[in-house]
């Protein structure tokens, strides 16, 4: 199926792969041959349907569900994948309520930080037996750890402790082979970014983009390809922007 079978024989686990940019990261790897893990929380029919669009492409798939803001979330995901081998991780989930520094409450605090940094973190150390030598781990950070939204208080420190964190494991994972980056998007047409969507709204922030677009699933999604591909080899510990030049 598409753009051919370099993943062919391995296995990749994207965790919140039921919707928006972590659908579109699962079809690629597929397309490219792996078999995909479609991790998800509440959208079980929508894992489900990416399951059948990998399968009816001639791909091979399964869901698989945790919750990664619950406290045994992580270990319910590693449960599930039990002894496989996996090839290549992509720690996509992520969650960006909107809050403001004197907004956030530690409850949200924990919450966001829970999602987007714990997880990752505690699924990489679960997963340590499992990862392949030679494989890939992909973390889907923020242009907001570089640029400031005022409503990602919390959210751009969490992804700005996933880039660190992306630089830790560089080099404790290195020893094995395993390359490990992180893809940092600008504003992507999802349901997290309900604004990227809107056509006038998308206009004006269109306006400081390089490329003149916001971007699509799609737009992320071959960046991660190429990170996981064999020609990916040799970068690593790295953020790679992935904005279409936003807010240079
Ligand atoms: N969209 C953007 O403009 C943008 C920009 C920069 C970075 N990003 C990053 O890109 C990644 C994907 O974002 P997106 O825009 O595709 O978001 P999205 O459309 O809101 O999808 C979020 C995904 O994460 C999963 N998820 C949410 N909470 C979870 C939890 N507690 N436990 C397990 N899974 C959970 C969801 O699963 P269920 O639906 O099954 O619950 C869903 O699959 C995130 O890390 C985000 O921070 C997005």
């Amino acid at each position: 199926m598409g753009a051919g079978a370099g993943l062919s024989g391995k296995l990749a686990v994207v965790t919140g792969a039921s919707r928006g940019i972590g659908r579109a990261i699962a079809l690629r790897l597929a397309a490219d041959g792996a078999e995909v893990a479609v991790h998800y929380n509440a959208g079980a029919e929508a894992a489900a349907a990416v399951v059948a669009a990998i399968a009816g492409a001639g791909g091979r798939a399964f869901a698989l569900q945790a919750d990664l803001g619950a406290p045994d979330g992580v270990d319910a995901l590693v449960a599930g994948l039990g002894s496989r081998a996996v090839d290549i991780l992509v720690n996509n989930a992520g969650i960006s309520p909107k809050l403001t520094f004197g907004q956030a409450s530690p409850a949200d605090f924990d919450l966001v930080i829970g999602v987007n940094l714990r997880a990752p973190f505690f699924i990489v150390q679960g997963l340590l037996a499992n990862l392949r030598d030679g494989g890939r781990v992909i973390n889907i950070s923020s242009m907001g750890t570089r640029a400031v939204y005022p409503a990602m208080a919390v959210y751009a420190p969490a992804k700005a402790g996933l880039e660190a964190l992306t630089r830790i494991l560089a080099v404790e994972l290195g020893k094995r082979g395993i390359t490990v980056n992180a893809v940092s998007p600008g504003a992507t047409a999802t349901d997290m970014n309900e604004r990227a969507r809107d056509p006038v709204i998308a206009a004006q922030i269109a306006q400081t983009v390089a490329l003149g677009r916001v971007g699509q699933p799609e737009d992320i999604a071959d960046i991660v390809g190429l990170l996981a591909s064999e020609d990916g080899r040799w970068i690593t510990g790295q953020v790679i922007d992935a904005s279409g030049g936003q807010r240079l």
